[in-house]
């Protein structure tokens, strides 16, 4: 039994998913995404709480201790999974927060079950924490929390980090429930995005939309601050080197290679298979650089690990059929006898099999369409210590901002990837490695560490100019 606690973490799931198989046995699966690889670490190290959603329709846990963490499980029905997950949250805001490359959802059912999930989750924090707490909310999903629980508990001091990219506001506005959201949100004390453009985004929106004034990172309500803030989250880079220079990985990775037939170039794509990840746009670039035989189907082969994500959602179920159908005809019309030049896989894989795989990568391909930080691409260039490899990386990634010596694309534009992929293949190892050397040093810098202290240190000193009074939240009536 966990009890009240100093420091929570309030994600929409759990760092560990509740596999239930057929015969009623029970048992725990790391859960898929950036946020868990990114928060587990961090929660890891420090004593505190983890609030999320096991992953399954209606479980009713204990707390319970896993990976030396203590996890406080949230329930939902099949009905809330439905119009709460992969409703509001994934066809409604996910779309609209990634430069709607699919069409948004509004529909009033799937708001008010937001809206009430969000409550139940204020709630357990509320119930969880101890006197003057530090609340860190977790994302998208989450938005209404802050405000819900600074009116329960404006004792505590309250964070929100949103990993995905935080719109304009000529696409916010479509939202029915903007300013519900947004209220939310300034509930917090501190407000974290991935890029100082998602926060001038989110200030700006403010302003528009409430009428609240702001100067710099601040904004100023009637009676407390909001600070808004970029912090590019990232990877454990220690973890991720000190991994892929054991034995068993590195004899792995040799293994895969022998396995894809030992060509020239093993290129890599790994992605959740979400329609916001270009998955669909770099398999036609590789096709095509085979069908104009600027390659030659022995000589490279190109890995999508596709993993498995929000099955239930229409978009999804029409992206698997799509990716699956173009995979089919580039190696029907390219294959030669005993050698296929897409390898497609839509499995989950343990870490260390992952880092194998990014260790025998000669080229890493990460090209989506928006993407809030990208920490794929980010795992590669830990993985690279030999300075080998070379990182083809869209422009609409967060984390092309910080890896600016990445083969930049604009996965829009076919010619481009094509030209890239290309640069990437025929680069040689001294340019490859002058690369890798300098981004290696942007993510070992600021790795996973760094990025949550400087959150928390910023979330817990008081804003210079924040005045000592009640943290309640209020609204000018503008
Ligand atoms: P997102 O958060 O949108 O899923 P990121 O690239 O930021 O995208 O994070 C994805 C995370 O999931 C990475 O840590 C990556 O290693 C992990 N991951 C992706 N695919 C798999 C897979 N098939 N098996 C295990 N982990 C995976
Ligand atoms: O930030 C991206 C994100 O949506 C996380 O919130 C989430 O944990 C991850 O991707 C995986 O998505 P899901 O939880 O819907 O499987």
């Amino acid at each position: 039994m966990v009890g009240r606690s100093s420091f929570l973490i309030v994600a929409n799931r759990l760092p560990v998913d509740r596999v239930v198989e057929q015969d009623g046995t029970a048992s725990w699966r790391r859960s898929p995404g950036g946020l868990v690889t990114a928060i587990a670490p961090v929660m890891q190290r420090r004593h505190g709480a983890w609030l999320g959603w096991p992953g399954a329709p209606d479980e009713e846990l204990e707390p319970f201790e896993q990976d030396g963490m203590n996890l406080i499980s949230i329930p939902l029905t099949a009905e809330e999974i439905e119009l709460y997950y992969e409703g509001f949250s994934n066809a409604t805001l996910w779309p609209l927060y990634h430069d709607v490359v699919a069409p948004p959802v509004f529909e009033r059912s799937m708001w008010e079950a937001y809206r009430a999930v969000n409550e139940r989750f204020a709630r357990a924090a509320a119930a969880h924490a101890e006197q003057g707490a530090v609340v860190w909310v977790q994302d998208y999903q989450l938005q209404l929390v802050p405000a819900m629980l600074r009116e329960l508990r404006p004792d505590l001091r309250i964070g929100f980090f949103l990993h995905i990219p935080f719109p304009p506001v000529e696409l916010f506005w479509q939202l029915p429930w903007r300013r519900e959201l947004v209220q939310g949100l300034l509930g917090a004390d501190l407000v974290g995005f991935q890029l100082p453009g998602g926060a001038a985004n989110f200030r700006r929106l403010c302003r528009r939309l409430l009428g609240v004034p702001y100067k710099g990172s601040e904004i100023f309500l009637e009676d407390r601050i909001v600070r808004t803030q970029a912090f590019p989250i990232s990877v454990d880079f220690g973890e991720l080197d000190e991994m892929v220079r054991r034995p068993e990985v590195v004899s792995r990775a040799k293994e895969i290679r022998m396995e894809l037939g030992d060509p020239e170039h093993v290129l890599l794509g790994v992605d959740r298979l979400d329609y916001t990840k270009g998955i669909g746009q770099r398999l036609e670039a590789f096709g095509e650089l085979l069908k104009d035989g600027r390659i030659t189907p022995g000589e490279a082969v190109f890995v999508q690990i596709a993993t498995p994500s929000r099955e239930r959602v229409e978009e999804y179920r029409r992206l698997r059929d799509d990716i699956e159908l173009q995979v089919g005809r580039i190696n029907g019309e390219t294959s030669e006898f005993g050698s296929q030049p897409i390898q497609y896989f839509h499995q989950s894989y343990p870490k260390d099999e992952l880092a194998a795989l990014y260790l025998a990568a000669d080229v890493m391909v990460v090209t989506p369409l928006r993407d809030g930080m990208n920490l794929v691409a980010k795992e590669y260039v830990a993985c690279h210590h030999d300075l080998n490899g070379a990182l083809v990386l869209s422009e609409f990634a967060g984390a092309a901002d910080e890896l600016r010596q990445a083969f930049l694309v604009n996965p829009y534009d076919v010619e481009d990837l094509k030209r890239q992929m290309l640069a990437a293949m025929r680069a040689t190892p001294h340019e490859l490695a002058r690369r890798m050397r300098t981004m290696r040093r942007r993510v070992a810098t600021y790795d996973v560490d760094r990025w949550a202290s400087e959150f928390l240190s910023s979330l817990e000193s008081p804003s210079a100019s924040e005045p000592a009074m009640s943290r309640s939240a209020s609204w000018p009536s503008g």
